[in-house]
């Protein structure tokens, strides 16, 4: 596979063909490069809802309301939205399943391993929630990573996407019930295919010059 090919073939959808769905096959490869998606000392402090019907498309649709209004059509005509959450704390519970799930997958050999996984990793998480005090920040640049990697992913398997801030998360989170399950809405994203008439296909990439945003050393 080309990577560089399909890094510079993607391209953000704005107009998706809404007769066009994705397959079970595509969406479950989606839901692979999500789950591996790479996270500060492995906190995968995240959840993704991916609506699939239209009626889960149109309550996530209501996000897009007032200012937003100009993403509501990519969010009812692509085949699948996902919103991507972020947690909204991180307590010992949580530390605690993590170090469980590693420990069922082999990550350690003795009870020694697990224990400095559980302290570096409580390390991590102490410095964000009481000397940086950007908990909530951290967790969603660990959020912005998973993006990362379906916005590539997704050119991979050659569907289109488009990611959004442009939505209300008060309105999202009250609608999905977010809140309660210790979650809040970060970025969306629509998939599917893009409709014909999408004006922003046949456009060039623009980014800056490569001697702007690189030094060699
Ligand atoms: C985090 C993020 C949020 C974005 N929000 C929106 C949005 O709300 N609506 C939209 O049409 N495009 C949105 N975009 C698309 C960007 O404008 C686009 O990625 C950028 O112009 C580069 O173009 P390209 O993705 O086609 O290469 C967003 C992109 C990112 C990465």
């Amino acid at each position: 596979m080309n990577i560089e090919k399909y890094s510079k073939e993607r391209y953000t959808t704005k107009v998706f063909d809404s007769d066009s769905s994705l397959s079970d096959s595509i969406i479950n490869k989606v839901k692979n490069l999500l789950q591996v998606s790479p996270s500060s000392v492995n906190s995968q402090p995240w959840h993704f809802i991916i609506a699939g019907t239209e009626s889960g498309k149109q309550r996530i649709a209501k996000a897009a309301s007032g200012a937003y209004e100009y993403n509501k059509p990519k969010l009812t005509d692509s085949s699948h939205v996902i919103v991507f959450c972020s947690k909204t704390s991180i307590d010992d519970d949580y530390l605690e399943k993590l170090l469980d799930q590693e420990d069922s997958d082999g990550r350690f050999a003795n009870g020694d391993f697990r224990e400095a996984q559980r302290k570096g990793r409580s390390t991590f998480v102490n410095l964000h929630k009481f000397n940086l005090k950007d908990s909530q920040h951290w967790m969603e640049k660990q959020v912005y990573l998973a993006l990362g990697t379906l916005l590539l992913g997704a050119s991979t398997l050659e569907i289109d996407a488009c990611p959004m801030e442009g939505f209300d998360p008060t309105i999202l989170d009250q609608e999905l019930g977010l809140r309660e399950k210790g979650l809040t809405s970060v970025v969306l994203v629509a998939i599917g295919k893009r409709s014909p008439e999408d004006f922003n296909a046949p456009l060039p990439k623009s980014r800056h010059k490569q001697e702007d945003i690189f030094t060699n050393l």
